[in-house]
């Protein structure tokens, strides 16, 4: 079904806490770049919202804020907590990022350490690390690919070991930055479907507007940097005149 059709959309959580605050959160790469402009945002506790914009929006420089990678600049809010280098740490196993490159996530000799990595680094004891990697392994499909090497899997195997790397610090908040790049129409399938069963509260940047309609209850569009509007899924995507005017149609 095409957007807009009669699509059931999902319906809002209500009365939940501000799982993410952003507070005119703005920044320039250090060449002089200015990526985001002034953005405010809030996500609930349980809600899935999308982020939408055309390329050089802004929209990954946006998702890389809310765990500190590119810095901290008081304008983030994690659970209440506005995120600086003391709490770095906390925030970062809150929020599990999910890049859009999942050759910036997998460094690893193998699948199985590339997973591990993170409880490991919580000091997590081993045996307790093998059970979360196995969950993790099996949540994106890719049991009996442990000892694997990322470098030589395909692009969407790579992009499931790449969430599989998130689960296992069992994050409060799931941000995954173009889910269905590059995928195959199976994959893509598949990825919604792991997605919608992950749940909890998710940030999802992507220009698949069809996964968006899938999986989020609201969306926000991003362009030159700035928020330009946001509204339910709904409101959002059966808007033509305002996709077309952002280089979403
Ligand atoms: N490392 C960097 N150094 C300088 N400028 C950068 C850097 N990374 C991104 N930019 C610039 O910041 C702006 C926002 O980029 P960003 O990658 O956040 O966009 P995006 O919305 O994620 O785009 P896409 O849809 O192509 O992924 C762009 O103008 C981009 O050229
Ligand atoms: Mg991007």
């Amino acid at each position: 079904m095409g957007i807009g059709g009669e699509r059931k959309f999902l319906k809002m959580p209500t009365r939940r806490k501000n799982l993410v605050e952003t507070r005119d959160l703005t920044y320039s790469y250090p060449d002089g770049t200015q990526a985001l402009d002034r953005v405010s945002l809030i996500v609930k506790e349980g809600e899935s919202v999308g982020i939408i914009g055309p390329n050089g929006a802004g929209k990954s420089t946006l998702l890389l804020h809310l765990n500190g990678i590119l810095g901290h600049n008081r304008s983030v809010w994690v659970s209440g907590m506005e995120l600086n280098r003391a709490n770095l740490k906390e925030v970062r196993r809150k929020v599990g990022i999910i890049f859009q490159n999942p050759d910036d996530q997998l460094f690893c000799p193998t699948v199985f350490d590339d997973v591990a990595f993170g409880p490991r680094n919580l000091r997590i004891p081993e045996d307790e690390v093998a059970r979360r990697v196995k969950r993790s392994l099996e949540a994106v499909g890719l049991a009996g690919f442990e000892e694997r090497s990322a470098f030589h899997l395909s692009f969407g195997q790579k992009k499931r070991v790449a969430i599989a790397t998130v689960l296992p610090m069992e994050p409060e908040l799931l941000v995954i930055d173009e889910p269905s790049s590059n995928l195959d129409p199976g994959g893509r399938r598949s990825i919604i479907q792991l997605l919608r069963d992950l749940g909890g509260t998710q940030i999802i940047v992507s220009h698949d507007l069809d996964l968006v309609s899938q999986l989020c209850h609201r969306v926000i569009i991003l362009n030159n940097g700035r928020k330009i509007t946001e509204g339910t899924t709904q409101e959002i995507l059966r808007d033509q005149a305002l996709l077309k005017a952002n280089g979403l149609l």
